[in-house]
């Protein structure tokens, strides 16, 4: 776009916006008088900026939309609002990358124009249609407040960045009619194709207190159908916000594309929660002549089930890289504090570091871990090996910037009979990991790294490992103690939790640590439990902040191996 179009955008957008937005709020709180406040402080040199996670340069972003890669260009859309730092206006603003890691901003690709989207562009999916031709499917809030769903295509299809697109005068395609809620009725996934050459994609939903993946069908991908049946529902879930459905290899990292169906593969069908601002998936099997989805027996699909991740992780999609073979997961992480800080600081949201995904060996979870490509910004490396951390005592782990770090360690643990015996009632690793925090004296553990923590510990986000003995297994607990990682007032400092399906005695318990500033994404187990957290230090921001290991349990620990970088800043969004 050229600037004389661009500074168009802007105006139009401002007036048409400003005057016409009201109540389509799915569930975001409203502040109508700060949409359009601007920060009172400069951006640049804020220490809870992030260094390597995609962020916009100022103001509010949620959900990541319609990840793909299109002629070797990686594209990330994103709910974005153009005037504020809290959500409202949204647009779906646009990003590309040739690595995932730097990003190069460019006009928002998607915003409110016609009746089918006037009051808003709300979250969707990117499909490859026969030849490579993307389309991307979108909510639109029409004047009735009415959520309804959009298609839209490139406008230049040479254009390897898809500056420009161009909605269908169709639109909208699916709205919500036959008893369809209209205020229940969003985010459609990437389409998959049967093997009658028909689409498929969901849409999420509820009736009463079930939450259900509507299904519709289609022969060109514009006249759409409603299937009789959802893909699949679960009773007393609420609204199902961002599905995600997609095949899952039974074996190995790879990835594949979304149509892929055999009896050789698994599938996933994971949903936001709009209830807990949690989300859920579970493993199963898609059955393509019934066009339903069954998760495997002991595959939870409720409040009760998997998570991507414990912490803070929400809205998340996934893409087929057929460059490389492999499925990412994309996920929004939201501030943990105040709106007015918010407003202060002029932004509000990040993108977690994009994860490679892929179904465990046990077949019964997936594992997650940071793309490769991340690893370019490792910079000065620290590593240690074959070193006892004694109960009770830390080592500090220097030589590095603790502000903007990544830390691979791993324990060996080979006495574990002073383990703690697990209570049966212990059925919610949250509430087990707010009870025994990183202070609280145990058996094996806690152990583990302190964070962001100030020279004299005041400040310090502890991510731990705890043993308990269950007969003659032993459970092993990951927390992300958030209690003490900033001296601040209004911040939400929960503590989160997850049960990490390692055997201690025959295996290394693994963490690795992606430290930036105001998050912290841990991976524990290579990946089988997940933990992000948000954090605002009042002492350990820059060279104020440093990096230790500590183990507060009666026996000693050993630190296999441990390597810690300097992570160097990627060029994210830059003006
Ligand atoms: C389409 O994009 C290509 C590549 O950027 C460019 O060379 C061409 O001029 C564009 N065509 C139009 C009609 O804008
Ligand atoms: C439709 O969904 C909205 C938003 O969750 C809810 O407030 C309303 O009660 C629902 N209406 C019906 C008829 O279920
Ligand atoms: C999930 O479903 C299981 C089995 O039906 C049930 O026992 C459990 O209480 C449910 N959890 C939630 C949070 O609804
Ligand atoms: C956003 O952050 C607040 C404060 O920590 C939390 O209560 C809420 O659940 C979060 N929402 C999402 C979608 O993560």
């Amino acid at each position: 776009m050229t600037m004389a179009f661009s500074r168009i955008w802007y105006i139009g957008l401002c007036s048409v916006l400003l005057l016409l937005h009201r109540g389509a709020e799915a569930s975001h709180p409203i502040y109508m008088h700060l949409q359009s406040v601007q920060s009172t402080s400069a951006v640049d040199h804020q220490p809870y900026r992030t260094a390597y996670h995609f962020q916009p340069p100022q103001n509010w972003m949620n959900d990541p939309n319609g990840p793909m890669i299109y002629k070797g260009i990686y594209h990330l859309f994103y709910q974005y609002n153009p005037f504020g730092a809290v959500w409202g206006n949204i647009v779906w603003a646009h990003s590309t990358s040739t690595d995932l890691v730097n990003w190069v901003r460019h006009d928002p690709a998607i915003y409110p124009s016609e009746p089918f989207d006037i009051k808003g562009c709300w979250s969707g999916s990117a499909t490859f249609l026969p030849g490579g031709k993307p389309a991307i499917l979108y909510t639109g809030i029409d004047p009735q407040n009415r959520q309804v769903q959009n298609l839209a295509f490139p406008k230049n299809l040479s254009d390897p960045l898809l500056r420009e697109w161009i909605k269908l005068a169709q639109n909208p395609l699916m709205a919500p009619i036959n008893g369809i809620n209209a205020s229940s009725f969003r985010d459609p996934t990437t389409g998959w194709r049967g093997a009658d050459g028909r689409w498929r994609v969901i849409i999420g939903s509820k009736r009463r207190r079930r939450g259900m993946a509507i299904l519709y069908r289609s022969k060109d991908f514009i006249h759409w159908t409603k299937s009789q049946h959802p893909l699949h529902s679960s009773d007393n879930t609420g609204m199902w916000e961002c599905p995600d459905f997609f095949p899952v290899s039974p074996n190995g990292k790879m990835g594949l594309d979304t149509s892929v169906i055999n009896p050789g593969v698994k599938h996933v069908l994971k949903v936001s929660l709009d209830d807990t601002k949690h989300e859920y998936y579970t493993i199963g099997t898609y059955d393509p002549a019934k066009d339903q989805y069954s998760p495997d027996p002991g595959s939870v699909d409720n409040g009760s089930g998997l998570r991507y991740d414990y912490g803070k992780f929400y809205a998340s999609k996934t893409f087929f890289d057929d460059s490389k073979k492999r499925r990412i997961l994309w996920g929004w992480i939201n501030e943990s504090s105040s709106v007015a800080d918010d407003v202060e600081k002029g932004w509000s949201g990040l993108q977690a570091i994009p994860r490679l995904l892929w179904l465990d060996s046990s077949g019964k979870q997936l594992v997650q871990w940071p793309i490769v490509e991340i690893e370019q910004l490792r910079g000065d490396q620290v590593n240690l090996a074959n070193k006892e951390i004694k109960g009770g005592s830390v080592l500090e782990v220097s030589g590095i910037t603790a502000s903007q770090a990544d830390i691979e360690v791993s324990f060996d643990l080979s006495k574990l009979e002073k383990a703690e015996v697990m209570n049966p009632s212990w059925v919610n690793p949250q509430l087990l990991c707010s009870k025994k925090g990183a202070s609280v004296k145990g058996g094996i553990g806690p152990f583990g790294l302190l964070v962001l923590a100030s020279k004299d510990m005041k400040e310090q986000t502890a991510i731990f490992f705890r043993v308990f003995k269950d007969g003659k297994r032993y459970v092993v607990l990951m927390c992300s103690d958030q209690s003490r990682s900033s001296l601040g007032k209004d911040i939400d400092k929960t503590s989160y939790g997850a049960f990490v399906d390692v055997d201690p005695l025959h295996e290394k318990l693994s963490l690795r640590t992606l430290i930036d500033h105001s998050i912290v994404e841990s991976f524990g187990g290579q990946g089988k439990a997940c933990i992000t957290a948000r954090v605002y230090p009042k002492l350990a921001i820059g060279n104020g902040a440093h990096l230790f290991a500590f183990n507060n349990g009666a026996e000693s620990v050993k630190i296999a191996s441990l390597s810690a970088w300097s992570m160097k800043r990627a060029h994210i969004n830059e003006a």
